[in-house]
C-alpha cells in the first residue's frame, strides 16, 4: 500500500542549483519500502495523491535522507577510559599501543566476550547514532584479530541489524593490528590473506576489507598484500590511512580502487590526485582528531579543488572516538576541518553512501531509493551541523516505516 507524506520541506541532497537539493512544500510517497515519488507537492501526479493508504502530515517539518555513519568500530567490549586518563597526562596515543595497550587492550576484552556480551555491550552505542537519525550503519571488525574473534564480531553486527530498524554494512578488518602471539606481522597478514578473507568471502561475512597502513600497525607492503588477496576474492576495500602519519596511504586506496580512504589528516598532493582519479571517497573523521587532540588537519581545500568527495563519519571506538552522536561529528567537520553544513550533512548522506558503495540504494531523497529519511524539529539544515549535544530527530523512516523510538 503507498504511504504519502505531505507537508514538508525537503532537503534531499540531490545536486543541483539550489542548496540541499531544497524543495519547499514538498511531497514524498513510498511504496514497497522505497521512494516512488518525491517533489513539489503541486506536481504529485493525482493517481498518487488519491491512491495512498495513508497520508502522513509532516507539519511543515524538514526531510533528509536518513544518515549514513559510513565508519564505524562499534562492536567490541571493555573501555578505555583509563587510557583517556593517560592520554591526558601527556602520553601519546602512539606510546600506548606500543606499550601493548591501545588496540589490543580492547582486543584483550573483546576475545574475552562470547557473542551475547558483544551484543548487549553494542547495542545502546547502536542506539545512540539510530537516536539522531542514523538508518544505515557500516561496522568493522578489527577487536579480535584471530578468526573466531573475528568472525564473532561480525555475527554481532549482523545480530545488531536483526535487533533494531538499522541496515548494517559489516567490514572485515582482521588487518588492524598484530596480535600477540605473532612476532612477525608478515606472518600474521599471511593468515589474514590466507585463512581468514577466503573465509570472509565464502561465508558472505563482510561486504569490504579494510586495514590499518600506519606506524603503529601494518605497512604499505603488508596493506597491498591484504589489497591484492581482497580484490582477488572479489571483495572492496578501504584504508584507515594517514591517520597519524604520511605513509602514502591515500594513493595506496586509490590504487586498489578502494571505496574509501579515512582519516587523511597527512594526506599529501599525490594521494589526493589519485583519489580524485580512483573516485576513491575521502571519510573525514573529526571526532577520532578531536579526542586524539591532533594538530595536523585533513587537506580538504585540496580534496575539493580536485574534486574528492568528502563523507563524514564517527569512527565509534573505545580509543580515538567514543562517539555516540554523528550530528556531533558535522559540527566537528565544520569547526574543525573547515567544511560547510552542506557539505558536512552530504558527508553523512549521498557520500557516505558512496563511500560504501550503496549510491544507488541511499544517500538522497530521490525515486527508486529506499525510502528511509527522518524528519527533523530544524528552521534550517545548517542546525543539523550547528547544535552540540541537541538531538532535533522527531521521526524516522527506514525502508517506509517508522521506526518506534527505543531506549538509548
Ligand atoms: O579509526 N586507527 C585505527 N583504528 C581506530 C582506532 C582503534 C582504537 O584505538 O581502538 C581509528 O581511529
Ligand atoms: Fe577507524
Amino acid at each position: 500500500m503507498d504511504e504519502l507524506w505531505v507537508n514538508v520541506r525537503l532537503a534531499t541532497m540531490v545536486p543541483g542549483p539550489e542548496p540541499y537539493g531544497r524543495i519547499d512544500d514538498g511531497a514524498l510517497a513510498v511504496s514497497d519500502g522505497r521512494i516512488a515519488w518525491v517533489g513539489k507537492a503541486g506536481d504529485l501526479p493525482s493517481g498518487l495523491r488519491n491512491g495512498a493508504g495513508r497520508v502522513h502530515d509532516g507539519e511543515g517539518r524538514w526531510v533528509t535522507p536518513g544518515l549514513v555513519d559510513c565508519h564505524t568500530h562499534l562492536v567490541y567490549a571493555g573501555s578505555r577510559a583509563a587510557e583517556f586518563e593517560q592520554r591526558l597526562q601527556g602520553v601519546s596515543y602512539e606510546e600506548i599501543a606500543r606499550q601493548g595497550g591501545g588496540i589490543l587492550s580492547t582486543v584483550r576484552a573483546t576475545r574475552a566476550a562470547d557473542l551475547k556480551t558483544l551484543v548487549a555491550q553494542s547495542l545502546p552505542r547502536l542506539r545512540s547514532l539510530m537516536a539522531e537519525g542514523v538508518t544505515t550503519v557500516e561496522i568493522k571488525s578489527g577487536y579480535g584479530l584471530e578468526p573466531s574473534a573475528e568472525f564473532r564480531q561480525l555475527a554481532a553486527a549482523a545480530e545488531l541489524s536483526r535487533r533494531l530498524p538499522v541496515t548494517v554494512v559489516p567490514t572485515f578488518l582482521g588487518a588492524h593490528a598484530q596480535p600477540p602471539e605473532y612476532d612477525d606481522a608478515d606472518d600474521y597478514i599471511d593468515a589474514v590473506c590466507g585463512k581468514m578473507l577466503p573465509e570472509v568471502a565464502r561465508r558472505h561475512l563482510a561486504a569490504a576489507v579494510d586495514a590499518f597502513c600506519e606506524r603503529i600497525a601494518f605497512t604499505p607492503a603488508q596493506t597491498a598484500r591484504v589489497f591484492e588477496a581482497a580484490r582477488g576474492l572479489g571483495l572492496s576495500v578501504k584504508l584507515h590511512a594517514d591517520q597519524l602519519s604520511d605513509g602514502g596511504g591515500a594513493a595506496l586506496a586509490a590504487r586498489y580502487g578502494a571505496l574509501s580512504a579515512d582519516h587523511l589528516e597527512y594526506t599529501n598532493a599525490g594521494g589526493i590526485a589519485a583519489m580524485a582519479a580512483a573516485g576513491t571517497v575521502a571519510v573525514l573523521l573529526p571526532g577520532a582528531f578531536y579526542f586524539l587532540r591532533e594538530t595536523r588537519v585533513p587537506p580538504v581545500d585540496g580534496f575539493r579543488r580536485a574534486g574528492v568527495p568528502m563523507a563524514v563519519a564517527s569512527d565509534s571506538n573505545p580509543g580515538s572516538c567514543p562517539a555516540g552522536s554523528l550530528l556531533l561529528m558535522l559540527n566537528m567537520a565544520c569547526t574543525l576541518f573547515g567544511l560547510t553544513p552542506e557539505e558536512a550533512l552530504a558527508g553523512a548522506t549521498r557520500y557516505a553512501a558512496r563511500a560504501l558503495g550503496k549510491e544507488m540504494r541511499i544517500g538522497t531523497l530521490s525515486a527508486g531509493k529506499d525510502a528511509d529519511f527522518v524528519l527533523w524539529d530544524i528552521a534550517h539544515p545548517a542546525e543539523l551541523s550547528y547544535g552540540l549535544g541537541v538531538n532535533p530527530c522527531h521521526t524516522v523512516v527506514r525502508r517506509g516505516r517508522i521506526s518506534e523510538p527505543s531506549p538509548r
